[in-house]
């Protein structure tokens, strides 16, 4: 392992009814209030009236900032630090999934500067403080509930870049499987391949000797391929929501990269290209994924044999390593398909034509990867492998 050190301080509140814990975590901060939502889930599925009707017991004064959008844009963080400037809110209540949450941390660091948003995203304003976050989870997929990171689109430039400050962790974070039945069939799927390309983003690191971290990651995705489809097919099972909650969330709240750095090129790459598309993060990744393993085999073919094997039952049988590699490839686009993800670019009519610009964003730091590190036309081939 790498030498590390580890902070997380997120107090996770998780089981049927965890809401209620805002009661005693809320007053402590003050009594001025911003809640942050999306486009309306909340309101469909009850969990905005559950939370009202305790914010009224509390007797807090409500502030309201309605329709982040899916790929939150920095339009909508500047209009939620508008709010918490002029009426002094003590704290920002987030309501949703990981769209909501990275919107409200941008929102809680933005109040405290007097730097443009877009300017903390692009990391020329570095927050050292924020408000108070909190967090009611309603989608398993980001584990933006207990990390600090965040991803944000600016449309105008088609940029979307991930940035993050230890003064954004939330405080808490309720964490209610029930309030995520409502979840539609499609956004599971999401989530559940976002937890995954979490895992492996993670997984895919040059550290020797990491069996505690290994074991994990391949426990949780071997989990994940057993229970996915059941909770597919019952979405109000509450076992079943409740594992890909906890997955969701230990799949990127630091766990899995103690002692180790992980890659994440893909999702720099997904990033891009959802700058130019405005496509389901998941979606992209579905995509991309498979692609960027096969492309990065000869990296390390033992490091991919050895997960095909744990998680896909690949059978070792008289094969070299890059052939054990390969199946396993090939048996995780099949069980991202058989799940109905996405498998090519062309499922959301995307073609070459970005091609270029996709590149220069991906490059905009530089070459990129810490497994391998990616040059322009690596990315440049990945993209034409995912057509
Ligand atoms: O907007 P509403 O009406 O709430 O509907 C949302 C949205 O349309 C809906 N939804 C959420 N909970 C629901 C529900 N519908 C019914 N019932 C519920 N209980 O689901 C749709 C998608 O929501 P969104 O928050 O966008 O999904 P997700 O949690 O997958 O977040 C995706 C965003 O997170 C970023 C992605 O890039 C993308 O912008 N990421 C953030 C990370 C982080 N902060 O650590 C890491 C990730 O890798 C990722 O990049
Ligand atoms: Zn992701």
């Amino acid at each position: 392992m790498n030498k590390f050190s580890f902070y997380n301080p997120v107090k996770i509140h998780f089981g049927r009814g965890s809401v209620e814990y805002l009661r005693k975590g809320l007053p402590q901060y003050g009594q001025n209030i911003l809640i942050v939502y999306g486009g309306g889930s909340i309101k469909a599925n009850g969990v905005y009236d559950d939370i009202m009707k305790i914010l009224s017991d509390l007797n807090m004064n409500v502030f309201e900032l309605a329709g982040v959008e899916p790929n939150p844009r920095v339009e909508t963080a500047r209009k939620g630090i508008a709010i918490c400037k002029e009426n002094n809110i003590d704290i920002v209540l987030a309501v949703g999934g990981g769209s909501v949450i990275d919107c409200s941390k941008l929102i809680v660091a933005g109040a405290k500067v007097e730097e443009d948003a877009w300017d903390i995203v692009l990391k020329k304003v570095l927050p050292t403080e924020a408000l108070p976050l909190a967090t009611v989870l309603t989608l398993a997929a980001t584990a933006s509930e207990m990390n600090s990171g965040s991803v944000i689109t600016n449309l105008e430039t088609k940029e979307k870049f991930s940035w993050g400050s230890p003064a954004c962790f939330p405080k808490f974070s309720i964490l209610d499987p029930a309030y995520t039945f409502s979840v539609p069939k499609d956004q599971t799927i999401n989530g559940v391949v976002d937890t995954m390309s979490h895992i492996f983003e993670q997984y895919f690191n040059n550290a020797s000797n990491t069996p505690i971290t290994d074991e994990m990651s391949e426990g949780i995705l071997r989990t994940l391929i057993e229970v996915a489809p059941k909770a597919l097919k019952d979405p109000t099972n509450y076992d079943y929501r409740e594992t890909l909650m906890l997955a969701g969330t230990l799949g990127l709240n630091g766990f899995l990269s103690l002692g180790s750095r992980g890659d994440w090129a893909t999702h720099n790459i997904e990033h891009a290209v959802s700058a130019y598309y405005d496509i389901a993060h998941a979606g992209g990744l579905a995509i991309l994924f498979p692609h960027w393993m096969k492309h990065n085999v000869q990296v390390n073919p033992a490091r991919f044999a050895k997960i095909a094997v744990n998680v896909f039952g690949i059978d070792v049988k008289d094969k070299t390593d890059e052939e054990m590699a390969l199946e396993g490839i090939d048996a995780l686009s099949a069980f991202w398909t058989s799940i109905g993800a996405p498998n090519r670019l062309a499922d959301y009519k995307i073609d070459a034509t970005y091609f270029n610009e996709i590149v220069e964003h991906c490059m905009v730091n530089g070459p990129f990867g810490n497994f391998n590190k990616l040059q322009a036309e690596d990315v440049r081939k990945i993209l034409e492998m995912s057509l």
